[in-house]
């Protein structure tokens, strides 16, 4: 499967991933305020895109999946217990959808959010915020939903997976580059932790740095209930 990242600015990240021969495609995580540039990037590329995937109900940005699953006519995918409304393709760990030649198969991974999931294509895992690379760690846990406990315990889930597996993430710190779960096993400090009490602190620790989530109240109605502002604050 090939791999594309969309965005040029913010900190959040959008994937295009697509199957070369067939020409089949999928946008993970697109973000509302650039759905015009991947319409036109996904148009200029040649491809047909079949799905829209939300790795979880977003706080930090209105998800783009509702405008383009309407306007393309394709599927909007979520993990099966998300509230977000307007999915048109709920997925479990039974789940595998095929993109072309390829199968794309999912893992419930709550913490972050209750719906988080990871997306895995035969060389890339897409976590959403439920880990970044190296030293970015894991997702906060004092949104909606989010539970520390819970998202610990998601993180054994890694285990299950092939170390050449390319990590790609819903947000990065500029100039961090993609690395492989075998590079995170040795570099991602949460993916080291052997006890809760460990993983407690550093998220305490790395919450209490970030501040509050300034498009939260905005972003989490829009994404739950499919309702886009008529004027939103930063557009
Ligand atoms: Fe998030």
């Amino acid at each position: 499967m090939q791999m594309l990242q969309l965005n040029d600015t913010g900190w959040a990240k959008t994937y295009l991933i697509y199957d070369q021969d067939g020409g089949k495609a999928a946008i993970i995580d697109p973000v509302y305020d650039h759905v015009e540039n991947y319409l036109t990037t996904i148009e200029q590329m040649g491809l047909d895109l079949e799905m829209c995937i939300a790795t979880h109900t977003h706080a930090d940005h209105i998800t783009g999946c509702f405008t383009i699953a309407e306007s393309v006519g394709c599927d909007y995918v979520m993990w099966h217990s998300t509230p977000s409304l307007g999915v048109t393709k709920y997925v479990d760990e039974h789940s595998q959808l095929q993109l072309g030649n390829e199968k794309i198969s999912f893992y419930h991974v709550p913490g972050h959010t209750e719906d988080s999931m990871l997306v895995v294509t035969s060389n890339h895992v897409f976590t959403g915020d439920f880990l970044f690379t190296g030293d970015g760690g894991a997702g906060r846990d004092d949104l909606p939903s989010g539970r520390m406990r819970a998202h610990f315990d998601s993180l054994k889930v890694m285990s299950l997976l092939s170390g050449d597996l390319l990590v790609c993430t819903g947000h990065e710190a500029p100039g961090v580059e993609f690395q492989t779960l075998s590079w995170n096993r040795l570099h991602n400090p949460v993916l080291k932790m052997s006890n809760y009490s460990e993983y407690v602190e550093w998220q305490n620790n790395t919450t209490a740095q970030l501040g509050y989530v300034s498009k939260i109240k905005v972003a989490l109605p829009a994404n739950l209930f499919g309702e886009i502002p008529e004027e939103i604050p930063w557009l």
